[in-house]
């Protein structure tokens, strides 16, 4: 009795793996680009997209897993991962080609909103994903400064050129953001009004030339939930990111961010505790300044999924300050937190899809 597996044996022990971003089985989408198979060994080559590039490893490691278990009799088992296109929809009536729109809010100013938020986006866009970084943080528009973009963008053919920001890593391509920075000279005060505001986020959104994209990642600003009403009724959003530190207050400021998310029917899709403790560089003790622990509790008495802590790091503060967030990546002390956010929001999103898979027709939200 012949002890090679065939195509067909290969296929049926992977019937379950699904894709990141759909949810729909891999046989299914014409991923499983080619099975070869012999006496000593079994390769496999499977399509993904660029919107799970962060899972791309991880996935490949559980495949192959599953097939080394499935047949133990053959000794090499080896799946390569090359680039699935699928192109995403265009979201509601603002024309935005992406396919998830992610704002980061938290309910109060200065516990690292901004800092979480440009460090997810370039954390997936240096894993390969196409993302796009908005500052809708009109008051207090930081998302220019942490990465180093001065200047005015172009206009062409009355639409917004954003500027553009290298990622680094294993980044393809540059990461287009917009903010409200660009518009208004540093220094000075805007005063918005409710329609104003409201006006000024579609228009950044709508008539930006943002390109398609897996990700575009949306700095909000604290607390009101104007702006997220305003980004709810313009277009889909996949879901929101809520950021806080340990203390009591800054958890309190935080519940209240989740139920206004909420009640304009923005999925909280996790919570990130920042400032979560600091390890002295001289004596490696740890002391956690603002309490630690607070937000997980919180995730979980609010059942709300918990995507990480980051510590205080001075480095974090030194990056941001010299518009260089994207060093954090470089940093072997910083990258594995910011890391693990990025890939617990991206595998969070494919386990909600892999049990809930959204119809191939419609925008996968
Ligand atoms: N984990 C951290 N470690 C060190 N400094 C941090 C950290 N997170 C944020 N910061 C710094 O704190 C300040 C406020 O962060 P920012 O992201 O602008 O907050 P927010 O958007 O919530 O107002 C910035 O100077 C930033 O560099
Ligand atoms: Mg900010």
């Amino acid at each position: 009795m012949s002890t090679t597996p065939d195509a067909a044996a290969v296929r049926a022990a992977l019937a379950d793996f699904t894709d990141p971003e759909t949810g729909r089985p891999l046989a299914e989408m014409d991923q499983l680009r080619s099975i070869d198979c012999g006496p000593d060994s079994i390769a496999v080559t499977v399509g993904l997209t660029t919107h799970s590039a962060i899972l791309w490893s991880q996935t490949r490691g559980r495949i192959e897993e599953s097939l080394r278990s499935r047949f133990p009799q053959v000794p090499s088992v080896s799946v390569t991962i090359v680039p699935h296109d699928r192109p995403p929809v265009k979201l509601g009536q603002i024309g935005i080609e992406a396919k998830c729109v992610i704002a980061v809010g938290s309910g109060k100013g200065g516990v690292g909103k901004s800092t979480i938020a440009t460090s997810i986006a370039i954390g997936l866009a240096r894993a390969g994903s196409r993302v796009g970084l908005l500052d809708a943080d009109v008051y207090g528009p930081s998302v220019p400064h942490l990465v180093g973009l001065t200047g005015r963008p172009a206009i062409d053919q009355g639409k917004i050129v954003p500027m553009m920001h290298a990622p680094g890593g294993a980044a393809t391509q540059p990461m287009p953001v917009m903010s409200m920075g660009f518009m208004v000279p540093p220094g000075e005060a805007v005063v918005w009004r409710g329609p104003m505001l409201h006006g000024a986020i579609t228009q950044m959104l709508r008539d930006t030339l943002w390109g398609p994209l897996d990700y575009l990642i949306i700095d909000m600003p604290p607390g009101t939930g104007d702006i997220a009403l305003t980004l709810s009724q313009a277009l889909p959003l996949t879901g929101a990111v809520v950021v806080c530190t340990p203390q009591d207050v800054a958890l309190l400021d935080a519940t209240k961010a989740i139920a206004m998310f909420r009640k304009v029917n923005i999925p909280v899709l996790g919570m990130v505790e920042n400032m979560s403790f600091f390890v002295c560089p001289d004596t490696q003790k740890r002391y956690d300044i603002f309490g630690t622990g607070g937000a997980k509790r919180t995730a979980k008495d609010l059942e709300i999924p918990f995507l990480g802590e980051v510590p205080i790091q001075i480095p974090i503060r030194e990056h941001g300050d010299a518009g260089k967030t994207s060093a954090n990546f470089d940093d072997p002390a910083a990258r594995p937190y910011l890391e693990a956010i990025c890939t617990r929001l991206v595998g969070n999103l494919a386990a909600a899809h892999a049990s809930r898979p959204p119809m191939p027709s419609l925008p996968v939200l």
